[in-house]
């Protein structure tokens, strides 16, 4: 990877700014007005020490109001208790993915069952019950300011959060949020949990995992959460002595298949548990009924190599061969009886990470067609994710954007307020330009990814992951 990419995309340390009226060239459609709340790694390093791995380091909100055909940039660290202690101590001092500070032995152990669990909520953002969310995989999501980025408080699934994995991908539906909490114990449970707009939380159901699984999201129907138990499985009683970071305790055991649990959103009850054969993914796209069968769409791998891929050491190297995430519909027959099989089928063989739909309008839809998200051009994937890509599920087609030596983060889709389909509307992306040394707003149109305008900010940001779009409040 060249040093201005390394540098700029995972390794400098993000400024907290705010610019009023960026430079825009292109024209922003009269009709986009809103923010774009975005969240992502800032902050790499803490006196001598770095974080070993993308899905460690210190949460950044970054925030796009755009406005009359402007755009206005906020960045501010999220406030955290993991990132007042690394500053006030000069190092780090809350364990990570797969980063552990240096510690005793002693204090290493059980270090997940203590109350020193992280609130670094890297990973995404929720905006539920007028309440926005920062979450990570650590069962505590932190409350904050959409307006100052400022946080002003915690959610947790339980009353303490140790000893538990979830995911930063809730499902919305129905005026609940819905999110899988696993609880490692002698005797772990993958817990499925329904909250309110109180943010009063229910155990709608769970089930038993003697060797738990890495799960970074989960699938849901109208009728149906679905947990997919990908092979990369972890004793827990290894998490509980925490000699290694959080991740690595974890290992392939792709003998194990990967077994789809299918469980009533009603009820909890759980309703089928059918076996696929051994993948790997961090993402659901979309899931939908059939007749007596579920479909998931999932952003597949077929083993966990891509884990090892995202660290550092190795995004930052010479020889980067990122793994190709396929876009795969995943068939589960819910009446198949014991010998029931899930059947995998490839969608595209385009390359595709951060999947992205109109979920507001389109989960849980039969006829759902579009997946946005970032990808690897053919002739240059030694490169770290350097396009976007659209792909019609339905016409099997794939349409990308991209521009030398540039580096999109997620794709955000944002209909047009006359919508005439799916695809009538923008997507927004924050474009690392590495050579330039700064990042810009990207505006697509959504159906052709022509580029209508872009929004260019003072400083480069790094390659973060997830975010949100939010209108304006509807005038009283
Ligand atoms: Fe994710």
């Amino acid at each position: 990877m060249p040093d201005d990419l390394a540098t700029y995309a995972f390794l400098r340390t993000n400024d907290e700014i705010s610019a009023e009226r960026l430079p825009v060239t292109g024209r922003v459609p009269e009709w986009l007005e809103g923010t774009l709340l975005r969240n992502g790694p800032g902050q790499m390093t803490v006196g001598e020490q770095r974080f070993r791995h993308w899905f460690d380091g210190f949460a950044m909100l970054h925030k796009f109001a755009i406005q009359g055909g402007q755009v206005s940039y906020a960045g501010k660290f999220l406030e955290t208790k993991a990132r007042a202690s690394a500053l006030a101590e000069g190092r780090i001092t809350y364990t990570d993915f797969a980063t552990d500070p240096c510690r005793s032995l002693f204090a290493r152990a059980m270090a997940m069952f203590t109350h020193q669990v992280t609130d670094n909520a890297k990973v995404s953002i929720g905006h539920f019950a007028d309440r926005f969310l920062a979450m990570t995989e650590t069962a505590i999501q932190v409350e904050f300011d959409p307006e100052t980025l400022k946080s002003v408080g915690v959610f947790q699934y339980e009353d303490a959060p140790v000893g538990q994995m979830t995911t930063a991908h809730p499902h919305f539906a129905d005026g609940f949020m819905y999110n899988v909490v696993t609880r490692f114990g002698r005797a772990s449970q993958v817990r499925a949990y329904r909250i309110d707009h109180e943010m009063r939380r229910e155990r709608l159901g769970a089930f038993g995992a003697a060797k738990p699984a890495y799960m970074h999201s989960f699938g849901m129907t109208p009728n149906y959460l679905v947990v997919t138990e990908f092979p990369l499985v972890v004793n827990p009683l290894a998490l509980m002595f925490w000699l290694k970071p959080f991740i690595e305790n974890f290992a392939w055991e792709p003998r194990r298949g990967t077994p789809f649990t299918v469980l009533d959103r009603h009820t909890g009850e759980v309703v089928a548990r059918v076996d696929a054969d051994p993948f790997f993914a961090f993402h659901h796209v979309n899931a939908f009924e059939r007749g007596d069968e579920l479909v998931l769409d999932i952003v597949a791998y077929p083993d966990a190599d891509i884990v090892t891929h995202y660290y550092l050491q190795r995004l930052t190297g010479t020889d980067l061969r990122l793994p190709h995430g396929r876009l795969t519909r995943y068939t589960v027959p819910l009446k198949g009886g014991r010998r029931a099989r899930v059947r995998a089928e490839v969608l595209s063989d385009t390359c595709i990470e951060l999947p992205h739909i109109d979920y507001a309008h389109h989960n849980m839809d039969p006829e759902q067609r579009y997946v946005y998200g970032i990808g690897l051009r053919p002739e240059r994937d030694h490169e770290f994710y350097n396009q976007l890509v659209k792909i019609d599920t339905a016409g099997r087609t794939t349409v990308t954007w991209h521009e030398p030596d540039c580096f999109p983060g997620e794709p955000i889709f944002v209909p047009a307020p006359d919508r005439s389909g799916e695809d009538h509307g923008v997507l927004l992306s924050v474009v690392l330009d590495a050579p330039a040394a700064r990042s810009f707003l990207l505006v697509l149109d959504a159906r052709d990814l022509r580029e209508l305008a872009r929004a260019v900010l003072p400083q480069p940001v790094m390659i973060g992951f997830h975010g949100t779009f939010v209108p304006p409040a509807p005038a009283s």
